[in-house]
């Protein structure tokens, strides 16, 4: 397998309309990749069944940051086509891939791509600012969340549901990969207002391998959050 093909494989499902599943490869040469996930899209359906440049991204900050995954429980929200959370269950951590409640199709793409790559996952609908029971007893040591940050009027319940995960696991960051479509000004409003602090900033692109950013587009950040209570050695950076 060459670089470029890194998710060539793309082939249609014929039993589920404009279904395709695409391979994407992780490893430090990806011509001989450590492993692979495969990912079902379906084109005709609503934002959570498609794979967004994000969560590429994002999915790739995980396997090089890979020895902070093993053996760690890591909750995605709006996982959608849940890349980043099979990459982190690859790598051996102890994942919970969520998405809305209400989005059946979405979360039953989930269960069947979990069992495609033979990853044992647990799947369940989390609504951004909606306190199911089962929720007090999440205690992530690691959030993610891909292009979870596209809709204004959903910021609120996402970064309500994002501080009590991290008040509810002492010690937990929230890493996510997010169009920066007006600035970071929202963010750090959103952060402020809820009483969190960016650990981490990153140019999306600045870490991704040539061949993989090429199929990409858009100005994407990558912020790792924290309770601004917390004390960490990590400063802000910005690399671009
Ligand atoms: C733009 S898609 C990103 C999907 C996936 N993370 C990716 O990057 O490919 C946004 C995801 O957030 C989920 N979502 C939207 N609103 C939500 C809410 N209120 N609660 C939970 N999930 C939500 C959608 O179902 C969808 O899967």
């Amino acid at each position: 397998m060459k670089c470029g093909d890194y998710h060539e494989e793309e082939e249609e499902l014929s039993d589920r309309n404009m279904s395709t599943i695409s391979r994407h490869v992780f490893g430090d040469n990806l011509e001989q990749p450590a492993f692979s996930v495969s990912i079902i899209e379906n084109m005709k359906e609503e934002y959570g069944l498609f794979l967004w440049p994000c969560s590429v991204i994002l999915a790739e900050y995980v396997w090089q940051q890979r020895e902070r995954f093993a053996g760690v429980p890591v909750v995605e929200l709006g996982a959608g086509t849940s890349l980043p959370g099979l990459t982190a269950a690859a790598l051996g951590s102890d994942v919970t891939l969520t998405d809305d409640s209400n989005r059946v199709e979405v979360l039953e793409n989930i269960r069947t791509v979990c069992e495609l790559n033979k990853l044992e996952c647990k799947v369940l609908g989390l609504t951004w600012g909606v306190w199911d029971e089962f929720v007090f007893s999440l205690k992530p040591k690691i959030i993610l969340g891909a292009d979870v940050l596209y809709e204004a009027s959903a910021f609120d319940d996402l970064f309500a549901t994002v501080t009590f995960l991290l008040q509810n696991s002492p010690g937990s960051v929230f890493i996510t990969t997010y169009h920066n479509r007006s600035g970071h000004h929202l963010i750090e409003f959103l952060m402020v207002k809820w009483g969190l602090r960016c650990a981490r900033l990153l140019d999306g692109f600045s870490f991704m391998p040539s061949c993989k950013a090429s199929g990409l587009s858009g100005n994407i950040q990558l912020a790792e959050i924290v309770l601004n209570s917390e004390h960490s050695e990590e400063t802000t950076t910005i690399a671009r």
